[in-house]
């Protein structure tokens, strides 16, 4: 693909002057254009990937009479994370290295009102021929041992471009309200005070929130059940 560039540029010169500062290489110029046209390209699959959720959200809202989904939020990975990941897995740090080795490049979170409006969605999406699922881990199903719950599934994209279909790789979290308020906190926490947050006894009582949570997520999903069977019980 070519990469737009102002026609006044001066990539065509082994070395570009930029007066009484620096002498930026040619080569060095080129990687940064490359690298930002692959963050545009997994900017547009977030967009994309965004619009079949709406979609979704929009036909079972009328279905149903209420959303599954609550908020969906998105983020490229900022390249010093994306270096860090890649030395932290001993990989090459280059472009190729990245597209070919990480799957949270381009990163969707989406938070359902229930929890089985987790399962749907990601129903809904597998289903999707131009979706292909690459990956899936069930943390919800199978919680981490810190009580970390989510649905995690890596995912590819065609995204059409003016030359070119490109399959984008996606990272999408699907949780509920109640897991992404103990995930945020988690995150939070260990972030800004590591030390203390790995102390056996916090350990455990994250977890042990993580347990309440889940449970009142499950009674939550209970009580619109009854409800629902008692509108149906109304309407006949
Ligand atoms: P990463 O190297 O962190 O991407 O992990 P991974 O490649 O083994 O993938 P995994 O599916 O385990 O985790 C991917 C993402 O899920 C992380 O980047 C976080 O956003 C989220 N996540 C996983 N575990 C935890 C956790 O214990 N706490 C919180 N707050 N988030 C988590
Ligand atoms: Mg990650």
């Amino acid at each position: 693909m070519n990469i737009s560039m102002n026609p006044n540029s001066e990539l065509n010169q082994s070395i570009v002057n930029v007066p009484n500062l620096v002498q930026v290489p040619d080569p060095l110029i080129k990687q940064a254009y490359q690298f930002q046209e692959a963050m545009m390209m997994y900017t547009c699959a977030i967009r994309e990937l965004k619009t079949k959720l709406e979609v979704l959200n929009d036909e079972l809202s009328v279905r149903n009479s209420r959303n599954p989904i609550e908020l969906v939020k998105s983020r490229v990975k900022k390249p010093i994370s994306i270096v860090e990941k890649l030395q932290r897995r001993g990989l090459p740090v280059s472009l190729e290295s990245m597209m070919e080795n990480l799957d949270d490049v381009a990163g969707i979170r989406v938070i359902c009102s229930f929890l089985d409006d987790i399962y749907a969605v990601a129903e809904m999406l597998t289903r999707q021929d131009d979706v292909h699922i690459i990956a899936i881990k069930d943390y919800i199903r199978h919680p981490k041992a810190n009580g970390y719950r989510s649905y995690h599934m890596i995912v590819e994209i065609p995204v059409f471009f003016s030359d070119q279909k490109k399959w984008m790789r996606v990272e999408v979290q699907i949780r509920t309200i109640a897991m992404d308020f103990w995930a945020s906190l988690d995150h939070q926490l260990k972030y800004k005070k590591e030390v203390e947050a790995n102390s056996e006894e916090i350990s455990t009582e994250l977890r042990e929130c993580a347990e309440v949570i889940a449970n009142t997520d499950e009674r939550m999903l209970n009580i619109r059940k009854k409800i629902e069977a008692q509108e149906i019980a109304i309407s006949k």
